[in-house]
Order: C-alpha cells, then sequence, then structure tokens
C-alpha cells in the first residue's frame, strides 16, 4: 500500500504513478481488462491524439509485449478513449477513469492526452510481467504545480548522439518533464551552425582531448584526434519535432558574453582583450575571454538569434550570462573606451547594457530571454527576464522582488554531474553526493534560503517568499552539466532516477508528497526504466559490501544501501542472491577466503544490481579512492584517469584543492607495508586565483611523491614513494611501513612543487607481515 497518498481513500491500491496525480481516487466496479486486440479510440481527424494514441500503443508493446490498437472508429467496444473536452488548449491537465469496463481519458490539450496515456502506461506497467494487465477501477484528476518542469542538457562540453537526445526527451516525457534546456554553446565547443559563419562549427565545435603529456597521434594523419560534433539543421528539426510531439519545449542556449571562447577563436575579431588562444580549449571551469562590445559583435549575435528563432519555435531564448569574466573588459582599451562614449560607469553596468541589449533584440521578435542569475547585476533588467537561479535561491527571491519570474536550477541540489551516491561503481563527476532523496526533498516553491546573519541596516533581515515572490516561481530544472559525462550511457545515469524526483517536485502538489512514498514507488519505476531502454543509475538500492578484519582468519561483514529501503539478500557460494537467500540483519563475521553475492529485494523482487567481492586476507586490507575520506579542500571531483587507447579509465575521487585521502581507524597490528595505484590525470581545469590555494606539500625529494603519513596528514611520516614520469594508466609503488601497532589514522598525500597532472590514489594495499 501506498500509505499517505492514497491510504486515505477506501480501496487503496498500490498506484506507482510518477509523478504522482494531484488526486487520485479508487472507484468500485470490476477491474479493466486490456489485452491484445484492444482498441484506442481516437477523435476522427484528430491527429495529435491518434499520435499520443500510436506512443501509447509502442510503449504497451515494449513493456508488455501487448499489440493496443489505435482507432477512429467503433466508440462503444473500445476500450481505451481518448476524448477532448472543452478547455484551454494550453492546459496540461486531464482524467482519467478506469471504470465500467472502459478507460477514458479526457483533456482540453494535445499535452493533456499525452499526459493521461502516460498515466495509463504507468498504470498498465506498474506489475512487472508480459501480457494482459487488469486496472482497478479508479479515477484521476490531474494537473502540474509549476509550468517549467525541466532539465538542462550540456551539448556543449560533450556532445551527444541525436539518437540519444530523442530517447531522453521520451524519457522526460514519461514524467511528464516539459522542458529541455539545451545548452548548445560555451567554451568548450559550438554545435549550433550558422549560416554565413561557417567556422563557428567548422572550428568551434572540434578540439584536442585532454591528455597527460603529449596528446596521442593518429597514424594516418600524424595529428592528434579531435574531439566534438555538430548538430544538423535537419537533426535538430527533428530533435525539436519530436519534442514539440511529447509536449517538450527546447529551450536553446546560446552563452554570452563570457562562455564562449569556441566562437571568439572562430572569430577572433569578436573578441575583446586578447586574442583567444589558437584552438578549442580542452580546459574546464571560467576561460578569461569573452566577446566584445562593438556594434559588429551585437550585429554578430543579433545574426545567430535571429536564426536560432528560426529553427527553434520557444518563445524562450536562453542566453547564459553567467561568469562574465569582467578583468578582460577592465583591461581591454577598446571596451574602456566604449564604456566611456556610453556614459557607463564600471564593467557590472557594461554587463547590464548588454543583456539589456539581447534581451531587446529578442523582445522585439517576440521572445522572452531566460539568463542565469547575473544577469541581475549592473542594473535594472525588463521585468520579462527570466532568471535562472543557480547560486542559491537569494537570488530567486531578489529576482522575483524585482518582477521576474524565476527558474529554480540551483547547485549543488539541481546539479546532476554530481555523483549520486559513494559507491566506486558511479560513473565520474563532481564529487558532493547528490542523492535521490536530495533532490525529492527539495520544494522548488520554497527553496532554501541563507540563513539570516546579524540584522543591520546594511543587511536587512534574510526575508522568506511570499505568495507573490512565490506566483513568480516558474518551477525548477536539473541540469546535466557535461564537462565529466563523456557518454551517452553516462548521461542517462546521471539523469535518472534524479530526473523523476524533479518531476515529482515539479508536478506533484507539495501536500501530496513524501519521500517514503516515492521511494516505494522507485521499484516498479526502475522496472519501467528498462522496459524502455533505460539504464540508470543504482545507487538508490545497491549494496555496498564492507569488510574489516575480524581476527587471523576472518572478516566482519556489514552490508547497506543507500535508502534502507527493502531487504538485503546475500549467499557465501557463489550463487546469484535470490528471494530465498538469507536476509542480512546485522554485521556478523564470515571466514576467510569467502566470497560474498548480495542484492537489494523489495520482497521477492530484486531491485538492485548483484554486486560481489572475493574476501580474503588482501582485498580486506584494500581500499579504492572512494572508499577513503578526502581531504578538505572544495573540489571534490571524481576524475578518470588516463589510459592507454582502448583500455578502460580509473575513476578516481580526488580532492584537487588538497591532494590527500584519509583512511581512518585502521588495525595496523601486522601490517609491514603498503602498495598504493596511483595514476595521472590532466589538469585541464582553469580555476584562475584559487590556483595559488592549491595546498602544496614540501617532498622529500626534488620531484613529485606519494606521502603515507600517521594519524594525520601532519603527522608522522613513514614513506614517501617517488611518483616518477606521468603515463598513461595506473602504477604500483610498493613501500616497507614500519610497525605501528593498533588502530591509526593513515593519510595519503601528494607532495611536491607541480599542480599539472593531478595525481589521483586509485587505490591503497595493506601489506601483512609473515607470521602476523
Ligand atoms: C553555471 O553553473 N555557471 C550556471
Amino acid at each position: 500500500m501506498l500509505g499517505a497518498l492514497v491510504a486515505s481513500h477506501a480501496a487503496a491500491t498500490v498506484l506507482p504513478i510518477v509523478p504522482f496525480p494531484a488526486s487520485v481516487e479508487a472507484a468500485t466496479g470490476a477491474p479493466v481488462r486490456l489485452a491484445t486486440g484492444a482498441r484506442i479510440l481516437v477523435p476522427r481527424g484528430d491527429v495529435s491524439a491518434l499520435r499520443t494514441a500510436r506512443w501509447l500503443a509502442s510503449l504497451a508493446r515494449q513493456s508488455r509485449g501487448l499489440g493496443l490498437a489505435p482507432t477512429t472508429r467503433g466508440g462503444a467496444s473500445a476500450r481505451v478513449v481518448l476524448r477532448r473536452r472543452a478547455g484551454p488548449a494550453d492546459s496540461e491537465a486531464y482524467d482519467l477513469t478506469v471504470a465500467h469496463g472502459q478507460i477514458v481519458i479526457s483533456a482540453s490539450s494535445d499535452a493533456g492526452l499525452l499526459y493521461g496515456a502516460v498515466t495509463l502506461w504507468q498504470l498498465m506497467s506498474a506489475e512487472e510481467g508480459r501480457g494482459p494487465v487488469s486496472l482497478a477501477p479508479v479515477h484521476v484528476a490531474d494537473q502540474p504545480r509549476f509550468a517549467w518542469r525541466g532539465m538542462l542538457l550540456d551539448s556543449a562540453r560533450h556532445f551527444q548522439s541525436p539518437g540519444f537526445i530523442e530517447r531522453a526527451l521520451d524519457w522526460m516525457a514519461l514524467h511528464k518533464l516539459n522542458v529541455l534546456q539545451w545548452h548548445l554553446t560555451d567554451d568548450q565547443g559550438w554545435r549550433l551552425p550558422i549560416a554565413g559563419y561557417p567556422r563557428l562549427t567548422g572550428v568551434g565545435a572540434w578540439r584536442i582531448p585532454a591528455s597527460v603529456g603529449a596528446p596521442p597521434r593518429d597514424p594516418r594523419t600524424g595529428r592528434p584526434p579531435l574531439y566534438g560534433g555538430v548538430y544538423a539543421p535537419g537533426e535538430i528539426r527533428a530533435i525539436v519535432a519530436h519534442a514539440r510531439a511529447r509536449n517538450i519545449t527546447i529551450v536553446p542556449e546560446i552563452e554570452m558574453p563570457g562562455h564562449a571562447v569556441a566562437a571568439l577563436l572562430a572569430y577572433p575579431e569578436l573578441s575583446a582583450g586578447p586574442p583567444p588562444p589558437r584552438s578549442v580549449q580542452s580546459d574546464w571551469g571560467i576561460l578569461p575571454y569573452a566577446y566584445g562590445v562593438d556594434e559588429h559583435v551585437f550585429a554578430f549575435l543579433d545574426q545567430v538569434l535571429g536564426q536560432v528563432i528560426a529553427l527553434f519555435p520557444s518563445r524562450i531564448i536562453a542566453i547564459g550570462g553567467d561568469e562574465v569574466p569582467l578583468d578582460i573588459w577592465k583591461a581591454s582599451p577598446a571596451v574602456q573606451a566604449r564604456m566611456k562614449a556610453l556614459g557607463i560607469a564600471d564593467e557590472t553596468g557594461l554587463q547590464n547594457y548588454f543583456i539589456r541589449r539581447i534581451e531587446a533584440y529578442l523582445a522585439a521578435h517576440g521572445r522572452r530571454a531566460i539568463g542565469w542569475e547575473e544577469i541581475l547585476k549592473g542594473g535594472p533588467l525588463p521585468p520579462g527576464a527570466i532568471v535562472a537561479s543557480w547560486q542559491g535561491a537569494a537570488s530567486a527571491l531578489t529576482a522575483a522582488r524585482a518582477g521576474h519570474d524565476v527558474v529554480i536550477a540551483i547547485a549543488p541540489t539541481l546539479y546532476f554531474d554530481n555523483r549520486q551516491g559513494v559507491l566506486p561503481s558511479e560513473p565520474p563527476g563532481r564529487g558532493t553526493v547528490v542523492s535521490l532523496k536530495n533532490v525529492y526533498e527539495l520544494d522548488p516553491g520554497a527553496p532554501p534560503l541563507p540563513a539570516p546573519g546579524p540584522v543591520s541596516a546594511a543587511s536587512p533581515p534574510a526575508a522568506a517568499f511570499s505568495s507573490a515572490d512565490r506566483a513568480h516561481i516558474l518551477g525548477l530544472q536539473g541540469n546535466m552539466w557535461s564537462e565529466h559525462i563523456r557518454t551517452d550511457d553516462r548521461m542517462a545515469m546521471m539523469m535518472f532516477p534524479r530526473a523523476a524526483a524533479v518531476a515529482e517536485a515539479g508536478w506533484t502538489p507539495q501536500s501530496e508528497r513524501a519521500w517514503p512514498d516515492f521511494l516505494a514507488r522507485m521499484p516498479a519505476e526502475f522496472a519501467r526504466f528498462r522496459s524502455v531502454g533505460l539504464a540508470e543509475d543504482s545507487s538508490v538500492f545497491a549494496v555496498e559490501i564492507a569488510a574489516e578484519p575480524a581476527g587471523a582468519a576472518a572478516a566482519r561483514i556489514t552490508l547497506a544501501n543507500q535508502t534502507g529501503y527493502g531487504q538485503i539478500r546475500y549467499s557465501l557460494t557463489g550463487a546469484e542472491p535470490d528471494a530465498a537467500s538469507p536476509v542480512y540483519s546485522e554485521p556478523w563475521s564470515v571466514p576467510l577466503p569467502s566470497r560474498i553475492a548480495a542484492a537489494s529485494f523489495d520482497g521477492s523482487r530484486r531491485i538492485s544490481p548483484v554486486v560481489r567481492e572475493s574476501l580474503d586476507a588482501q582485498s580486506i586490507r584494500r581500499r579504492v579512492s572512494q572508499q577513503l575520506d578526502l581531504c578538505p579542500g572544495g573540489l571534490p571531483l571524481g576524475l578518470e584517469g588516463s589510459a592507454p587507447a582502448g583500455q578502460p579509465r580509473a575513476v578516481m575521487l580526488v580532492e584537487v584543492m588538497n591532494l590527500c585521502w584519509m583512511w581512518r581507524d585502521v588495525d595496523l597490528a601486522g601490517v609491514r607495508g603498503v602498495k598504493l595505484e596511483v595514476g595521472a590525470i590532466p589538469f585541464n581545469l582553469q580555476i584562475g586565483a584559487d590556483l595559488a590555494r592549491i595546498v602544496r606539500r614540501p617532498s622529500t625529494h626534488s620531484g613529485m611523491e606519494m606521502q603515507v603519513r600517521l594519524d594525520g596528514c601532519e603527522g608522522e611520516l613513514l614513506t614517501a614513494l617517488p611518483l616518477g614520469p606521468a603515463r598513461p594508466g595506473l602504477s604500483e609503488l610498493s613501500a616497507a611501513l614500519p610497525p605501528r601497532p593498533g588502530r591509526h589514522s593513515l593519510c595519503f598525500a601528494v607532495a611536491g612543487d607541480s599542480t599539472d597532472p593531478i595525481w589521483g590514489l586509485n587505490a591503497v594495499q595493506l601489506v601483512a607481515g609473515k607470521g602476523s
């Protein structure tokens, strides 16, 4: 049973609908059976309803193998009826009634019919299995809480295939998400062809990937292979049409005045200040280049936006506006002269001038601008401009008070480049854990504001959102920044299941939302993902196996999953755990060696991958970076090491500002040595003045080394292992350790002058001495 959400209704049944509807009432009567051959009736001539019926039929075929038949004839005998009702064409509301042998979906709009069909498909796939399905009588009356239920896809830092984007649009629509902000340009790539400016994509879409040492060369050309990609106009039109059919607006994003190096090196005359680099950078971060402010720059941007408007029907166009490197404008005589001529006092004022010019162009062409919260800087902006709040909800409040509509996109909670859990199997990404629960618990109607500081005239008490402020909140958006997301498969994992939490936060009334209920719907949701080819991240239910030495020839095992949901079952025979395997209840000891396999179950249904570990005296004294604590620093990243072509790349968790790892509370009795797996990672991050804040430790010799210290990173130096020259792949370093029996902390710290490459610690193996 679903608990609070439907417990108030008499015949409450499990309804794993995501996002949960505004209103669900159980009805009376016999269940309605759907089997192959059942017809879906759509109004004659209703092209949109027919398209939705066909999609429903294809989903039913994928997930249950059912052949439903869309038709425009024979009302009384149809099992599913899509019906138009009077009402606004832009409403997303629908009603779905399962009763009297029929399933009726009624809505005034294309979106409502689509969403009713999605809800029906979710009801049909509530239970895993193929073949006919019986639906309990129910009445759903549904509509969204927010108009903007979005995701941002960064196709500039890494390029996703058009096919992937269309699949991602389907997955979004299956969750009633309705905005894709498509980040098409940035420092590292320009992906959108613009007629008259062939170098934007000819040059600006291609870069030499970062490497440790000299880049590899293609033996056929003698040159480094380039990374990049361009979306052809035809592909864009197909993606836009696909999105439209799924009630998704694609909001294209063209970054300015910063985050534009790819364009600036294609057309250097657009650049303020120093000439841009000669080829597209593979560095992440804030690059110190910006557009100039001369009329020819605005003429160029008007050209670009004019073509963007022609390609994308969205009434809203994203213009970036974040992280403008104002120092570039400060240092440019041309920019300073123009600023004076315009009578503008400072660079922040100039930023406001720049954004207002662009906003005015869009407004004159019937479009609204959306920009990141920095567009609020330097002066007022016409209230039609929309603000995306990312550095915290204070900007949302400021924007709303100034009359702007707001999209909540705050970091880190809605920055889906952050990892979702702590397991070593997580793909690369930012190192802060943003779990499904973290995302779910964000209320976009009351995003967390900073705690009020001491009240003074200069700093008034931190306000809360009033109902007038809240009326400006359009909704929320999960952001798929892609610096660390190289592949389509990883993008899917970073998106889901968190996009489902975005969907429910954006759709379901806050009073109907509760984490335990949402979590209880996830097993059905994950099964549904698989039926549409979506391989989601497994952090929610994946089992973590922790093993510690326990006496001479045994290990103490602790099993857990992130959410504590369900039962963890295990086997010690090497067999896959099943519904009859023992259930884990508390830590216990196993003899060494042992093989353990474990998985989470929801009743008899397995809901996580099976994890396996071979436990022996060595393995229980080994830790990978994700199992160690990072030193404090502020920039934790899960980074891929380099590897020879075609070989897997280790993912190492590193604190870039302070390269050390702690293994706390480890029993050193009998430990005589250590083996470290280390790997070099290109330092392709531009962090500006923060570079000076990277903690550097003196090396005991002339090169870089990994130091092992006792009881903290300032503690006794046990050994220092020279790192040697950086090369692709992992290297193993070994050293003896002096005996230090008892429980201690070990610190593993990189020492030496250089910051490039970043040295990652992939794994630590403690080596026990003979006879210990
Ligand atoms: C941003 O993360 N710079 C919007």
